[in-house]
């Protein structure tokens, strides 16, 4: 079986992000070809040259099609797979009326393990590569998303989600049970093949401070952990925070005060933040993920993308199953450029792949792996058809250039515009 291989398309690489440079274009490069050997990129430039470094490579011809970077979805939530869509709550209660009866079934290894396999299916098949996601408070949770990862080859994150209050019995840890089992887990899992391990808790409504303060005290033991939480996604929740945490100058506060702000922390939704807020976050360098499909879906808002990138936060992109209404990055991309619009910066088609690649694998501290199309990279791809359906294929038929070949896709694509992808080299 062949592990050296060389695909033809129009590949596109990032030699910088497009929110830096003049034009967002000017930060991709396109080439013809790319190889790859042993799980890893090894070049790109045109056919010639990659035939030259791997005169014995199987070629694979695209055509016309895209390749790029497969997917990197920073934010999701494995277990609301099956109750994605679900219809007419606002956050808190759509978190107790559709997420946390069906967490509760988690603690069943084998659900945990069939949806697991369901999610990494789904996810595969719409170009998603890797995926930072939460599990819920059964270390079986966790236990089954790495062992269905690990057995594609896949890099991901997970952790065990901590919730000692304001969750339903039998959905609550303790403060020592969270701390003695993610710590455990980490044993376990964190840097076993491409598995990273994420301090997990879920958000400051459902920790007590000493469950916070143990969190931290973890992090601070395993720095090398990400750690990922929510932050400012709804106002409601904003106001239950502040009762919650009266002595708190903010929401972001609630971590901070616990060793719970750092650059390796992961804050998704980050929509409504206070100026101190903004201004510590970016201090430390931590990553703010933005999740459009799911802040229009539960009604929380509109991510200030302009404003934030502006100031030189670091951002991903991420869909937040089952909050989010779509297991697509195509469809992320759609509702971010959407969002976009509604706060006056139309995002280009540049910006909006950066973002679903190599923003989201900076976010996971993962830009020297995966991400970007470039030597030494692992070989995570995903070939896209930019004539998918009449209705794409029509329009994009009219396009003067690249980037209006590709837009249309980006705005009305879905899986169906998934040709294939690959995977640590191994085409899936
Ligand atoms: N805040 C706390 N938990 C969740 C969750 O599961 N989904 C979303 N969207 N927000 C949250
Ligand atoms: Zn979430």
């Amino acid at each position: 079986m062949h592990s050296n291989f060389i695909l033809r398309g129009h590949v596109l690489s990032y030699s910088a992000s497009p929110f830096e440079t003049q034009t967002p274009e000017e930060a991709v490069v396109v080439s013809a070809a790319v190889a790859l050997a042993e799980g890893r990129i090894v070049g790109c430039g045109t056919f010639e040259e990659m035939k030259a470094l791997q005169p014995q490579a199987e070629v694979i011809d695209h055509g016309a099609r895209l390749i790029l970077a497969g997917f990197v979805d920073a934010h999701v939530h494995y277990p609301q797979t099956a109750i994605i869509a679900s219809w007419g709550k606002r956050l808190i209660d759509w978190l107790n009326s559709y997420t946390f009866p069906e967490e509760m079934r988690f603690g069943d290894a084998a659900y945990a393990q069939e949806i697991a396999e369901r999610y990494l299916d789904l996810t595969l098949a719409n170009g998603t590569t890797t995926v930072c996601s939460f599990a819920t408070i059964h270390p079986e949770s966790v236990d089954a998303f790495f062992t269905a990862a690990k057995a594609r080859g896949q890099r991901v994150v997970t952790g065990k989600t901590c919730m000692d209050r304001n969750a339903p019995e039998g959905l609550r840890d303790t403060v020592q049970s969270a701390y003695d089992d993610s710590k455990a887990l980490i044993e376990r899992w964190h840097g076993v093949d491409r598995l990273e391990y994420a301090i997990t808790p879920r958000f400051s409504p459902t920790s007590t401070p000493e469950q916070l303060a143990a969190m931290g005290a973890l992090w601070s033991e395993h720095p090398e952990c990400l750690m990922q939480t929510h932050l400012s996604e709804q106002l409601d929740e904003i106001e239950w925070v502040k009762t919650l945490f009266p002595q708190a100058r903010d929401y972001l506060d609630t971590y901070e005060e616990f060793g719970l702000l750092g650059a390796r922390g992961l804050y998704g939704h980050a929509i409504h933040l206070q100026e101190r807020e903004r201004h510590r976050l970016r201090e430390y360098g931590a990553a703010l993920v933005h999740c459009p499909t799911s802040n229009t879906f539960i009604g929380s808002g509109l991510f200030d993308m302009a404003g934030l990138m502006a100031e030189g936060q670091r951002i991903g992109l991420a869909t937040d199953t089952g909050g989010g209404s779509s297991f697509s990055m195509l469809r992320t991309m759609a509702a971010a450029y959407e969002v976009g619009q509604l706060r006056g910066r139309p995002l280009h088609a540049a910006e909006l792949i950066w973002l679903a690649t190599q923003g989201s694998a900076t976010a996971l501290r993962m830009e020297d792996k995966i991400g970007n199309i470039a030597p030494g990279m692992e070989a995570d791809l995903v070939v896209l058809d930019l004539s998918s359906t009449p209705a794409i294929a029509q329009r994009s038929a009219r396009a003067a250039d690249l980037w209006e070949a590709v837009f249309p896709t980006l705005m009305m694509g879905d899986d169906r515009a998934v040709t294939e992808v690959w995977v640590n080299g191994q085409r899936q």
